[in-house]
């Protein structure tokens, strides 16, 4: 699958219906919603009340990416804010199958993020709880950042792992997707592009997004 999910943390908050709306109008897949709580990450972005105004006014899934301490502690609540899928990073939490499961009996699709110095190899006893796995491309916190090359390999060990696993895994890639690394990202085996800065700073994101999709079949 080929997925794009545009990241609302550089969308124009004085104007969030109408940026919903443009996504909504666009070939967007999911919408990449990032909680930063100042702790897990050194930023602090938006939580529980923006999550239920952005579920008011679409029906793409919502891809909540909790970068917080202790994320067990809200699934019920992002849940019932209108998550679709919640991925917490392994970094973050001490019991992953527990809190795997408590996101998967909630209904949602659940996944781990992994910061760019953590290794795949740590999956491997939880890959097959896992409806995604979240690789970041950069250090979290901070949309517009540059994109970390050895993400690549990431990708193809993390595939591997997968397909050892006979498992159904989707790949998603977060910070510093561009036109340029899109096609590559595909090809080395992701499912879903997060984009921000790409998306957002734009003339016409919408057209940008199609693009994002299509890179790699453009440029043959
Ligand atoms: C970074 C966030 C990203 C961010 C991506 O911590 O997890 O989702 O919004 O932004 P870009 O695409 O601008 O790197
Ligand atoms: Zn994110």
């Amino acid at each position: 699958m080929r997925f794009i999910a545009p990241s609302l943390l550089s969308a124009n908050f004085a104007h969030l219906a109408d940026e919903i709306q443009l996504l909504n109008n666009s070939q967007a897949d999911w919408i990449h919603l990032d909680i930063m709580d100042g702790q897990f990450v050194p930023n602090i972005s938006f939580g529980l009340p923006i999550v239920k105004t952005v579920r008011k006014l679409t029906s793409k899934p919502l891809d909540v990416h909790l970068m917080i301490v202790h994320p067990e502690n809200y699934i019920k609540a992002f849940a019932e804010a209108g998550a679709d899928i919640l991925t917490v990073h392994y970094e973050a939490v001490i019991h992953l199958h527990r809190t795997i499961n408590q996101i998967k009996d909630e209904g949602l699709k659940a996944g781990v993020v992994l910061n760019p110095h953590t290794p795949i190899s740590l999956l491997e006893d939880i890959i097959k709880e896992l409806d995604l796995v979240l690789l970041m491309s950069v250090n979290p916190g901070f949309g517009g950042q540059k994109f970390i090359e050895q993400t690549y390999s990431k990708i193809t060990k993390l595939r591997e792992l997968a397909l050892k696993n006979d498992h159904d895994l989707m790949i998603e890639v977060d910070g510093g997707v561009t036109l340029e690394n899109a096609p590559k990202l595909f090809a080395a085996g992701a499912d879903i592009l997060v984009a921000g800065n790409t998306v957002f700073a734009a003339d016409d994101p919408c057209r940008m997004i199609e693009k994002l999709k299509k890179g790699d079949l453009e440029r043959g």
